[in-house]
């Protein structure tokens, strides 16, 4: 039986909750408020895809990485589904913790899921860029090694999310370059797609972003991750109209390009 608290022990996360994580989970919450039922659709294709992809696997052990609000995990379903859910975040809302409690079998960790965010958050002048590769390296073979043991494993919604305060935190630090620091953010979002074990996880990633002014004329467009996502296993795609009332980005409408995808 995989003890998920031990995992603490190698990634502490506790000091880099402070870093924004908190705030941004709060900002979800109120952004999922504001746009009422634009998010409707995104967040029930996620759910579905997520509940046919659990179909084909056995049934110990659900894992979701990125839980949040569980605005987008069909929760009570996988619960009765799996004997062990266990969802993951970097800090879970205390209305979560609260709703958790009527359930038997959820378990709820907090971890900062890449495993570097420590290691990013105390880089100083002797840092050297290869110190971050040779730890993501680490942290990755570690991820792979404990994933291998869970039934299902879930990604959600948070590829494009996974390296956002780390790149803040280390272009504010000016140690490294622009591109360098890009290259790194590109490894660890590769690292946590390649540690996705076969054949048993699903990944819901927004990968592309659209702004337009309140015309409809396209402002803006391009990709909000770094890496490509694996044509094979891609089984649904949608548009999350993320934020039409221009608060997101001042006075324009967001909409973000959804992939499913089974691994
Ligand atoms: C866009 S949200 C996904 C929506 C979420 N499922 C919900 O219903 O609220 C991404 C989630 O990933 C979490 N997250 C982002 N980076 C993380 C990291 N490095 N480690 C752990 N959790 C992280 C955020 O805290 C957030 O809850």
């Amino acid at each position: 039986m995989i003890n998920f608290k031990l995992i603490k022990r190698f990634f502490p996360g506790k000091n880099i909750k402070n870093i924004g994580f908190s705030k941004d989970i709060e900002g979800i919450y109120t952004r999922f408020l504001n746009e009422g039922n634009n998010w409707t659709e995104h967040l029930e294709n996620t759910k579905k895809s997520i509940l046919i992809s659990s179909q084909n696997k056995n049934k110990d052990l659900c894992v979701v990485l990125g839980s949040g609000w569980w605005l987008d995990i069909p929760v009570q379903e996988l619960s009765q589904m799996f004997k062990r859910l266990v969802l993951v975040d970097i800090v879970h809302p205390s209305q979560i913790k609260h709703k958790a409690q009527k359930y038997s079998n959820i378990e709820l960790i907090e971890i900062e899921i890449t495993g570097i965010g420590n290691k990013i958050f105390n880089v100083d002048s002797s840092s050297s860029l290869n110190d971050l590769i040779v730890s993501t390296s680490i942290a990755k073979d570690f991820n792979l090694s404990f994933y291998n043991d869970i039934d299902y494993l879930v990604s959600a919604n948070l590829l494009s999310q996974l390296t956002v305060f780390f790149e803040k935190y280390l272009n504010q630090k000016k140690r490294f370059s622009l591109s360098e620091v890009n290259n790194f953010a590109k490894l660890i979002q590769q690292n946590h797609l390649d540690s996705l074990p076969k054949g048993k996880s699903c990944l819901i990633a927004d990968y592309f972003e659209k702004f337009y002014d309140n015309n409809n004329q396209i402002l803006h467009q391009g990709k909000r991750i770094y890496v490509d996502l694996p044509e094979k296993g891609n089984k649904n795609e949608w548009i999350w109209k993320f934020d039409l009332k221009g608060n997101y980005k001042f006075g324009k409408k967001v909409y973000f390009d959804v992939k499913f995808l089974d691994v």
